[in-house]
C-alpha cells in the first residue's frame, strides 16, 4: 500500500511545472479546520523522521446523530414507555451513518492523493475512515506541518497545532486525528501504599460491627483502614446476594501495558473471595494489546480493577480488554508509527463487536483541555451508541480534585490552554457517561488523602437530567464563589461515588494497599453488574445508560455523602453537601435499596 501511495504522490509532483511547487494544493483552496494551543508541558522538539507514518482517522459527520440521542434518552428514562427498548448494533449504525455525498466527497479527495479504497479501513457505519500514510503525504493533504512534540514527562508525540482541508470538504469532514490531539490518557491511580503485611493484614472477623451512620448498615471496624471485598459487600449492602443470570457480563478496560495477572487474582480470591477460586476472566486483545502473565510485569491498575470488579460481581463472567499503544513514544527508525490514541481504538473495537459486556469500567483519562473538543464530542457519540445498545459505562473522576489530574498540589497546573493562560479549574475527560468519584472511611466522607475529581465541563452543556440537583447545589453556593474558575452551565461531575482508598489487592504475589478513583469505578461497576442481574433475572433488559435513572427514580438508593471537599488549584475546591455535589455526586450505592428501585 505504501508503495502505491508514494508513487501516486511522486506522480503529482513530477507533473508540476518548475516554479509551481505547491500548485496542486492551491487548485482547491484549503481553509483551516481546527487550531489548538499545545497544552502545558508540551514543547516542539524536532522534525519527524522522513519514514514516519501516521494512521489518520477521518471522521465523517453523523447527520442523524440527534435521532440516536433521542432514542438514547427514551430507552434510558425509567418513566418512558420505551425504557429498556435498546437498539441493536445495526440500528445504532444506521443512525450514525454519514450522508452518501460526504462519503463521495471524501473518496474523491483521497483519490486525488492516490489513495484507493483498498488502502482504507472503514467503520461498520462508514462514519470513520482510517488510513496509514507517510507523514509528508498527511502534511500535504492537510496543508500542515507535523512536528515531534515532547512532554516534560519525556513522552513524545507527532502532532500539529492546526490543520486545513479544501474548503468544499469542510461540511463533509468533522475531524481528522491525530493532528491536534495531545491527550495522553493517564491512569487515575493516585498512590500505592506499600506496607508490610503486619500493617495491612488485619484480622477481619466480621463479627464485631460498627454502624455506618450514612448507610445505616453494620460494617466490620477494620474496614476503616483496609478495604476488602467483604467490606464493600457490607457497606454497599450486597451481602448474601448471589447473581444467577447466565447472560450477564462485566468488562474492564486496560491500557498502557497494564497487565491483569491471573495468579494474583487467585491469591486475591483465596484471601477475599474463596468461593470464586479457580474462576478467572476472559482476555480480549484490542489491536494487538497484550496481557503478559509474567508475575513481575503485573500492573497495579489492572490488578486493582479486575480483582475488585470481578470479586464483587462473581460469578458474572468478566472480560479484560487490553488495548495496545502507549507513550512514551520515540519516533525513530525502529518505531515509525504510533497513533497514541488507544482509547479510540478500544471504542472502535467495541462498536464493531456484537457482544459487549453490560457493565464496563475505565480508570484512564486526561484533562479535558488536552483533548480537542471535536474529538471529545465524537468519543461521546461513541459512548452514546453503546448506551443505546444497553451498556453501562463507568469512568473514574480523577484524583486531582478541581485541578488537573495531578494529585500533587505542588505540581498541579490550573491554567487554560486557550492562549489566554488564565487560572481555571481543570475538568477531566471523559466526564461524560457515568463518572465515579471517591470516598473513604466509615462513616463515608469524601476522600482527602488525594482529592476526588469533580467540577463542570467546559465542552459539554449540562444535560436535563442534572438540572434539578445541580441548580440546587449552585444556588446554595455563596454568591461569587469561584467566579470565572468554572462553567456553571457545564455537564457536572461526578455522578456517583464509592470507596477509593486503601484497597487491599495482590500485585506480583505481594499484598498491597492501593487507592485512587481508579478503585471506585471498578467497585461501582461491580455493583451495577449485580443490579443487571436483578433486572435480567426478572426478564427485564439491562440497565444501559444509567444517568437518567440514577438522577430520578433511583436517586433514593444512594448514601448521601455530606462531609469533605475536593481541594485543587490552591483552593479547597467544592464541598460535599446534602444532595448532589461535585465531589461525591449523588453518593455511594445501597444495593438493597437500588435493587428495588431498578425494577
Ligand atoms: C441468553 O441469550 C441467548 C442468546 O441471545 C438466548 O437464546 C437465551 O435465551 C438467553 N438466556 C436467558 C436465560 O435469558
Ligand atoms: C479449586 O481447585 C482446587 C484444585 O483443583 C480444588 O481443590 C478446590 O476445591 C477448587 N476450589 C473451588 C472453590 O472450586
Ligand atoms: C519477567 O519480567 C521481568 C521484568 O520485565 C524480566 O526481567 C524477566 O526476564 C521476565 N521473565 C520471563 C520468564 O520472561
Ligand atoms: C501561564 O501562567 C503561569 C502563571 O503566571 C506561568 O507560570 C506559566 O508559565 C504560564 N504558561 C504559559 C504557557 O504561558
Ligand atoms: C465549604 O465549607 C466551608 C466551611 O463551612 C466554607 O467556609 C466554604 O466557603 C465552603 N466552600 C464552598 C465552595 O462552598
Amino acid at each position: 500500500m505504501r508503495i502505491t501511495l508514494i508513487s501516486g504522490f511522486l506522480a503529482v509532483i513530477s507533473l508540476t511545472p518548475v516554479g509551481g511547487w505547491g500548485a496542486p494544493s492551491k487548485v482547491c483552496s484549503h481553509k483551516v479546520k481546527e487550531t489548538v494551543v499545545a497544552p502545558h508541558g508540551w514543547v516542539k522538539h524536532s522534525v519527524p523522521p522522513a519514514d514516519h507514518t501516521i494512521t489518520l482517522r477521518i471522521g465523517l459527520p453523523q447527520p442523524n446523530f440527534h435521532i440516536l440521542e433521542k432514542h438514547l434518552y427514551e430507552v434510558s428514562d425509567p418513566y418512558h414507555d420505551r425504557y429498556g427498548a435498546h437498539l441493536s448494533k445495526e440500528e445504532t449504525e444506521g443512525l450514525v451513518a454519514p450522508n452518501p455525498e460526504s462519503i463521495h466527497a471524501v473518496n474523491k479527495w483521497l483519490e486525488s492523493h492516490g489513495i484507493m479504497e483498498s488502502d482504507l479501513v472503514r467503520s461498520p457505519a462508514k462514519d470513520w475512515v482510517t488510513l496509514t500514510i507517510p507523514v509528508n503525504l498527511a502534511e500535504k493533504m492537510l496543508d500542515t506541518t507535523y512536528s515531534v512534540w515532547k512532554h516534560k514527562s519525556g513522552d513524545q508525540l507527532v502532532r500539529t497545532t492546526s490543520y486545513s482541508l479544501p474548503e468544499h470538504l469542510h461540511e463533509h469532514v468533522e475531524l481528522v486525528q491525530p493532528t491536534t490531539m495531545f491527550g495522553r490518557f493517564r491512569r487515575d491511580k493516585s498512590t500505592i501504599v506499600w506496607a508490610d503485611d503486619s500493617e495491612i493484614a488485619p484480622v477481619q472477623t466480621f463479627a464485631a460491627k460498627i454502624l455506618d451512620s450514612v448507610s445505616g448498615v453494620a460494617v466490620d471496624p477494620t474496614c476503616k483502614s483496609t478495604i476488602t471485598i467483604k467490606c464493600l459487600q457490607q457497606l454497599y449492602n450486597t451481602v448474601g446476594y448471589i447473581p444467577k443470570h447466565k447472560n450477564n457480563s462485566i468488562g474492564i478496560t486496560g491500557y498502557l501495558e497494564q497487565f491483569a495477572n491471573k495468579q494474583d487474582l487467585q491469591s486475591f480470591y483465596a484471601e477475599q473471595r474463596p468461593d470464586a477460586l479457580n474462576s478467572s476472566f476472559k482476555f480480549i486483545s484490542v489491536n494487538g494489546g497484550l496481557n503478559s502473565q509474567n508475575l513481575s510485569e503485573a500492573g497495579a491498575e489492572a490488578g486493582l480493577d479486575v480483582q475488585f470488579a470481578f470479586g464483587l460481581s462473581h460469578p458474572i463472567p468478566g472480560t479484560f480488554f487490553s488495548t495496545a499503544g502507549r507513550p512514551p513514544f520515540k519516533p525513530d527508525v525502529g518505531t515509525p508509527t504510533n497513533t497514541n490514541e488507544p482509547y479510540t481504538e478500544w471504542l472502535d473495537f467495541m462498536l464493531s463487536s456484537t457482544n459487549v459486556p453490560l457493565s464496563i469500567s475505565t480508570s484512564y483519562g486526561d484533562d479535558e483541555q488536552t483533548v480537542p473538543e471535536s474529538f471529545a464530542r465524537r468519543a461521546c457519540a461513541g459512548f452514546a451508541q453503546l448506551g443505546a445498545r444497553g451498556v453501562s459505562l463507568m469512568f473514574s473522576s480523577g484524583d486531582g480534585g478541581v485541578g488537573d489530574n495531578d494529585p500533587n498540589p505542588e505540581t498541579q497546573q490550573c491554567f487554560t490552554n486557550d492562549g489566554r493562560n488564565v487560572t481555571r479549574f481543570i475538568p477531566s475527560f471523559p466526564a461524560s457517561v457515568t463518572v465515579v468519584g471517591g470516598t473513604t472511611g466509615i462513616p463515608e466522607v469524601a476522600v482527602s488523602r488525594f482529592f476526588s475529581g469533580g467540577g463542570f465541563s467546559d465542552y459539554f452543556p449540562r444535560p436535563k437530567y442534572q438540572d434539578r440537583v445541580v441548580q440546587k447545589y449552585l444556588k446554595a453556593l455563596p454568591k461569587g464563589t469561584y467566579k470565572g474558575l468554572f462553567n456553571p452551565n457545564g455537564r457536572a461531575f461526578p455522578d456517583v461515588s464509592a470507596q477509593s482508598d486503601r484497597f487491599r489487592i495482590f500485585l506480583s504475589g505481594r499484598s498491597i494497599l492501593i487507592g485512587g478513583t481508579s478503585a471506585s469505578s471498578p467497585a461501582f461497576a461491580g455493583i451495577v453488574a449485580l443490579l443487571n442481574d436483578v433486572r435480567l433475572s426478572r426478564g427485564l433488559p439491562s440497565l444501559g445508560f444509567l444517568n437518567p435513572l440514577i438522577y430520578s427514580k433511583a436517586a433514593a438508593g444512594f448514601n448521601d455523602i455530606t462531609i469533605g471537599h475536593n481541594s485543587g488549584c490552591g483552593t479547597t475546591g467544592f464541598n460535599a453537601t446534602k444532595g448532589w455535589d461535585p465531589v461525591t455526586g449523588l453518593g455511594t450505592p445501597n444495593f438493597a435499596k437500588l435493587r428495588k428501585l431498578v425494577v
